[in-house]
């Protein structure tokens, strides 16, 4: 991987590049967080803010980093010393690495989580449709200390393999096979949890709306699960943007990638909230309401051993998708900035994650008392990450592109160097991005962190 300086590897297809930013959106948070977020804030009202949030806020964002990636061909923070040398700029990437740490250092947690449950489904430890019973392997498994923290390690060990094999080779291949196995899996939990009876209840609080739910806070959980969904805010979308082909509509493939993205959100929802109604159980259970719920819904079908293997170990891939772009952030940053070897760059930051993120797996057994914020570590780097600092990156790099980079720039990337003809969606774009979205993350922000008073 030398040569990584001299010639950057892309792409390979147009298909590809959709496939592996796909891979970086679609993850854990469309299957566990989504899922747990909106079952903690009430249900449809609340899917509604995030949905104006995605379209409104998460989607021109997303768009601003593939225009800066694609345009400089650069890293997080290189795309910013391209276009600013010698401004403070820079630190939007740097703070965009640090995002992808902490991130990374509860998702790894989470994806342990995951992997040990398709052991768990194939050796029959989750026969049961009984939420207490399934809540308490649950509890066993977090509680403990080696165990989580084994599979948190393995999961960085399989995620830094597939990053040491390089763009193409490793992510391409392996995200544009299993994002439509996935989708079909969960067409058929979908109509499992659909037809149990009292389904009806789910399918209420997921599509009719009560806003007396709506707050502030709930406002700016919605705003930062519209980031993390979308993976901005932090230059995993500039990283990837890099490799995109100069002939790509970027405006279209963004749309398509957010679109994709939601739906595979409310499948994942469809096919957990008619469950937790069915069987009984309470919505806002938190984090570990995937884990709780979704064996009851297999269980309660033919074959659901083997459907419960199948489906954790697609979300394991899922979230290995996510990772890897998460990784890429800091590895890209290394290796052209500091021409760092691909290899030593991911050993090392797997290492640096792994020491972080124990701390937020010990969350659950060691350290449940140890809090930062009020918050445990684990909740604190979620926190931190999706509703403070992938906002503010959001800010700045809407910012940057509204105003450093400027109208003229902008419409040369949006329209291919003129090649398309989308003059009006660009000043359409250029509104959004210098006034519409800064502006609405910053009055989120201030007043969900409780820094201003409606
Ligand atoms: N979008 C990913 C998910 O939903 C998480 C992610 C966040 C990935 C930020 C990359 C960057 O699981």
């Amino acid at each position: 991987m030398q040569e990584i300086h001299s010639k950057r590897e892309g792409f390979s297809s147009s298909i590809g590049v959709i496939a592996a930013i796909l891979g970086s959106a679609v993850g854990l948070g469309n299957i566990w967080k989504f899922p747990y977020v909106t079952g903690v804030n009430g249900g449809a009202a609340f899917i509604l803010v995030y949905l104006l949030c995605l379209a409104l806020v998460g989607l021109p964002v997303m768009l601003a980093e593939h225009l800066l990636g694609r345009h400089t061909k650069a890293n997080a923070v290189g795309a910013f010393k391209a276009l600013q040398p010698g401004r403070p700029w820079f630190l939007v990437g740097g703070a965009g690495v640090l995002s992808a740490f902490l991130i990374m250092a509860f998702y790894t947690t989470v994806a342990g989580w995951v992997y040990s449950y398709i052991f768990k489904a194939a050796g029959g430890t989750l026969l049961s449709t009984k939420p207490e019973d399934t809540s308490l392997v649950f509890k066993t498994l977090v509680s403990g200390v080696s165990e989580p923290l084994f599979w948190q390690v393995f999961v960085l060990l399989v995620t830094g393999s597939i990053i040491m094999a390089g763009v193409t080779k490793g992510i391409e291949r392996v995200t544009k096979v299993l994002m439509p196995l996935l989708f079909i899996l969960l067409v058929v939990i979908d109509i499992r949890s659909l037809t149990l009876s009292g389904a009806g209840a789910g399918l209420s609080f997921l599509f009719k709306p009560d806003f007396s739910k709506i707050t502030v806070s709930v406002v700016l959980a919605a705003l930062g699960l519209a980031f993390f969904k979308l993976s901005v805010g932090m230059g995993a979308m500039i990283t990837y943007g890099s490799y995109v082909d100069k002939n790509e509509n970027l405006p279209k493939m963004a749309i398509k990638v957010a679109l994709a993205d939601t739906l595979v959100s409310l499948m994942a929802g469809v096919a957990i909230f008619p469950a937790v109604f069915a069987f009984g159980f309470k919505p806002d259970a938190g984090p570990k309401l995937l884990f709780i719920i979704i064996p009851t819904v297999f269980n309660s079908m033919p074959f659901g051993r083997v459907f419960m293997v199948l489906f954790f170990v697609l979300t394991a891939i899922a979230a290995t998708g996510a990772m890897l772009s998460l990784l890429e952030v800091p590895i890209a940053y290394l290796t052209e900035q500091y021409q760092w070897t691909r290899r030593n760059a991911t050993l090392l930051t797997i290492l640096g994650i792994a020491l972080l993120g124990s701390t937020a797996t010990l969350s659950n057994s060691l350290l449940a008392k140890v809090t930062l914020f009020d918050k445990t570590f684990f909740d604190f780097f979620d926190f931190a990450t999706s509703n403070v600092l992938l906002p503010l990156g959001g800010i700045f790099i809407a910012l940057f592109v509204g105003w450093q980079w400027g109208y003229a720039k902008v419409k040369q990337e949006m329209s291919n160097e003129g090649k398309l003809e989308n003059d009006g969606l660009v000043r359409v774009y250029m509104f959004l991005v210098k006034y519409v979205v800064p502006t609405a993350i910053a009055l989120v922000l201030l007043a969900g962190l409780n820094i201003i008073h409606f």
